[in-house]
């Protein structure tokens, strides 16, 4: 990959780092940066900022933390699974510091949120532990540590100002996601992510929209809104998700429009409405996480909904946007529940028929009331009926699949594949499709044919294009 040559294309940003002096700073002096990246869309996000910040005072993105002389983890605490990989990727980078005295080692994301200076006390080889609202601050972290061997610790929640944060993306891609907004308020009692994500705020709408038609400029073709409850989307002008929906729809020149993640309390019929009048744009994909198929599991997860409003809610989603796709997610051994009550979650998803569920045994997780319920499940159990359910999945997604086969799809390309002449797109349903086509159509919509289906992929033949990308406009 062509590192280091290319300059954030992002003046406003650059105007507060060059007022701030960070603009001016050499602190990478041309070495390399590694970053590894854990959990959610957030964190890949937050990962792509870090990069472009430190790309500004010239370190070089590597792609091996051999070659770097920073390495930062970007760290993700929603199950413990994720936080046992961030200690053990430290402990392979003991060695490398012994080699290269300049070599710095941080920690980022939710576990350093939620950790704070402990991790430093832990895991001695790390230099500095920054949380999520700290990000901006990077230059002035790895500077303090250069400078004197300072061990930093930048974790607190910026809860006063409004949200306000310009998307730093180096290469925007054809799809690319845009943060709408931050944090979570509902504390689902499994979930560490209000934590270690803070109280919700929502960015500007105009902030927004003139964001995206910068990202638009730049060859970006679909945007993706990110948020823990995109649904609970509010402007300081009023302006709530559906009219955000709207304004992008009318006001920019957008051709796809996705949202995750979406919470089936706040999934109302103005959604569907608005889904509906620009379904030209707005894709017919909908992740709608269930986490449970019974009434008391939800309750006591604190969810906000029922079994049977949830699937009035998906009824209702169904009815407005005839051949929409829903996915969803599962936490399965949740505290005290039942074998009837999972089965309750089984029927659920048998009822459904999700194209994809995402599937977790449940983890107890620092601060959150569930850690504290009694009647834990235990770990042969949760394994037990995890399988069920991939297993009840596998053949309701293969079914699906078999829906697809020579029928007509419509692609919007994104990038080429490793296969010689295959490129990757994907429908509006959210499908990844592959097929051969030139690399001059990135960026383009293209109508094939689906030779073959799989639950995760379909196989398709080039028909004809749709709408052509705009040429060069691509970076
Ligand atoms: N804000 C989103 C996603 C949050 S985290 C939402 O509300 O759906 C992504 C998923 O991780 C959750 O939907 C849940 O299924 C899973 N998850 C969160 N905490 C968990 C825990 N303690 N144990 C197992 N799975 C968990
Ligand atoms: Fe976690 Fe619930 Fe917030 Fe999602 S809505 S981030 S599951 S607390
Ligand atoms: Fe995302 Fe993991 Fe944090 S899922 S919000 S990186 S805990």
């Amino acid at each position: 990959m062509d590192h280091g040559s290319t300059q954030v294309n992002n003046h406003a940003n650059q105007a507060n780092l060059e007022a701030s002096g960070i603009a001016n700073m050499n602190l990478g002096q041309g070495e390399g940066v590694y970053i590894s990246t854990y959990g959610c869309q957030m964190n890949v996000n937050d990962s792509e900022r870090m990069l472009a910040l430190l790309e500004m005072v010239n370190f070089v993105p590597v792609e091996n933390p051999e070659q770097a002389s920073l390495i930062i983890i970007n760290s993700c605490s929603v199950r413990e699974k994720p936080v046992h990989k961030v200690h053990s990727e430290v402990g392979r980078y003991r060695e490398l510091k012994e080699k290269n005295p300049r070599l710095r080692i941080g920690v980022a994301g939710c576990v350093a949120q939620q950790e704070k200076q402990k991790l430093l006390k832990d895991v001695p080889v790390l230099d500095f532990v920054f949380g999520t609202d700290s990000i901006d601050q990077l230059p002035d972290i790895i500077s303090r540590t250069y400078a004197s061997k300072e061990k930093v610790v930048a974790a607190r929640f910026e809860n006063e100002k409004p949200y306000s944060v310009e998307t730093l993306i180096r290469r925007p891609g054809v799809a690319s996601f845009v943060n709408i907004m931050k944090g979570c308020d509902n504390f689902c009692t499994f979930c560490v992510v209000p934590f270690t994500r803070g109280r919700e705020r929502s960015r500007n709408l105009q902030e927004l929209i003139n964001d995206i038609r910068s990202l638009i400029k730049r060859g970006t073709k679909e945007v993706t809104l990110l948020g823990q409850n995109v649904n609970s989307y509010r402007s300081d002008c009023g302006a709530d998700f559906a009219k955000l929906l709207q304004t992008l729809a009318e006001d920019t020149d957008i051709q796809r429009i996705r949202y995750t993640t979406s919470h089936p309390k706040d999934f109302n019929q103005e959604l569907v409405d608005i889904s509906q009048k620009y379904r030209s744009k707005i894709c017919d994909y909908i992740h709608l996480p269930a986490q449970s198929g019974n009434t008391e599991m939800l309750a006591r997860m604190n969810r906000g909904y029922t079994r049977e409003e949830y699937l009035d809610k998906v009824r209702m989603i169904r009815a407005g946007i005839p051949g929409v796709v829903l996915s969803t997610d599962i936490i399965v051994g949740f505290p005290g529940e039942t074998e009837e009550q999972f089965a309750d979650t089984v029927s659920l998803c048998e009822k459904v028929r999700y194209d994809n569920i995402y599937s977790f045994k449940y983890s107890p997780r620092p601060f959150t009331k569930a850690a504290r319920f009694a009647d834990q499940i235990s770990e042969v159990e949760k394994q037990r009926r995890l399988q069920v359910l991939i297993d009840v999945q596998r053949e309701i997604s293969f079914d699906l699949a078999k829906e697809y086969d020579g029928i007509e799809i419509e692609v919007l390309l994104e990038a080429t594949t490793d296969t010689e002449g295959q490129l990757q797109g994907r429908t509006t349903q959210n499908k990844l499709v592959f097929l051969q086509a030139p690399e001059s159509l990135i960026g383009a919509t293209v109508a094939a044919n689906v030779v073959k289906a799989y639950p995760s992929v379909l196989r398709a033949e080039l028909v004809s294009v749709v709408g052509q990308q705009s040429p060069g406009s691509l970076q």
